[in-house]
């Protein structure tokens, strides 16, 4: 695995704290220091972990790094620190490091400015014919229907439970405690994706109740609109969409129109977090 950008390793250590698969790292930053801390942390976490695990650290810069074969390319929080015509030339790079049944996973802030960027990274690789989205999009094509509102932008947000210390961290400071915001994409050569049924949504936004009806945000191939469920038509069959959750992935068995998709009371509704291990 090839840690791009990888300061004190966050991306390295979650892959360690998350996975039993033994792991050879190379990380890479332009920041020595940085560097020292990922090393001396992801070797205590994985002794604690009992994970055989090696990492090996490179001062370099990510834009003129060679990229070794690797399994997995990960990128956290690095593309927006890059200027924006080197983003796509080192995404380029990464993918060609990756082999047939690799990933490269880039992590960006869920801010307006850096998820468009990211989007525009996902058109420019789809366009190019460089690689698919396997996560989190369950359209395939370009463009993102996201970018074409300039207000607008996807992004991801997990309820998380923070530790003691980062919990006294976050009330100190006044930052959010309850909730992880992210953007990310996951890129491979395998066109297989998050979701292969064609009437996949990916919910983009949060779940909208109002008076006798729901509408919940989201996009696929066939463009981004809302859920709708009117409530006279709620059924045993369509509940779920009614616990739609940002991040979710939908499999819908009704046709969407330019404005919506309709759920009707026959209309069948599967949900799917893509976080949970299946
Ligand atoms: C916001 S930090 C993210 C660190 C870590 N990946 C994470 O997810 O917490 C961005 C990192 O990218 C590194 N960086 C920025 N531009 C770089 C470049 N051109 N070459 C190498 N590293 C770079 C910085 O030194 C910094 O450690």
């Amino acid at each position: 695995m090839i840690d791009l950008g990888a300061g004190c390793g966050a991306m390295s250590l979650g892959l360690v704290a998350t996975t039993t698969i033994p792991l050879v790292i190379t990380a890479i930053d332009r920041d020595a220091a940085a560097l020292q801390i990922a090393a001396a942390s992801v070797r205590d976490l994985a002794a604690r972990r009992g994970l055989a695990t090696t990492i090996t650290t490179r001062v370099d810069d990510a834009n003129g790094a060679r990229l070794a074969e690797a399994d997995l390319v990960v990128m956290g929080t690095l593309l927006n620190e890059l200027a924006e015509p080197a983003r796509i030339a080192l995404v380029e790079r990464a993918l060609a490091a990756v082999g047939p049944d690799g990933a490269v996973i880039l992590i960006e802030p869920a801010l307006r400015e850096t998820s468009r960027s990211l989007h525009a990274v996902r058109d420019a690789i789809l366009t190019r014919g460089k690689g698919f989205v396997f996560a989190p999009c369950t359209r395939r094509s370009a463009p993102c229907p996201a970018l074409a509102d300039p207000t607008d932008w996807c992004h991801d947000d997990r309820a998380v439970t923070l530790p003691p210390r980062t919990a006294e961290l976050a009330r100190l400071t006044h930052l959010r405690d309850g909730g992880l915001k992210f953007s990310y994409l996951v890129l491979r050569h395998d066109s297989r994706g998050l979701a292969d049924e064609p009437n996949a949504w990916r919910v983009v936004g949060d779940l909208w109740a109002q008076k006798g009806k729901v509408e919940v945000p989201a996009c696929s191939e066939a463009g981004r609109v809302p859920l709708r469920l009117l409530r006279r038509h709620r059924s045993a069959a369509n509940r779920e969409v009614e616990r739609a959750e940002r991040g979710d992935v939908i499999v819908v068995d009704a046709p969407a129109t330019a404005e919506r998709v309709e759920i009707e009371a026959a209309t069948t509704v599967v949900r799917r977090d893509p976080a949970k291990p299946i």
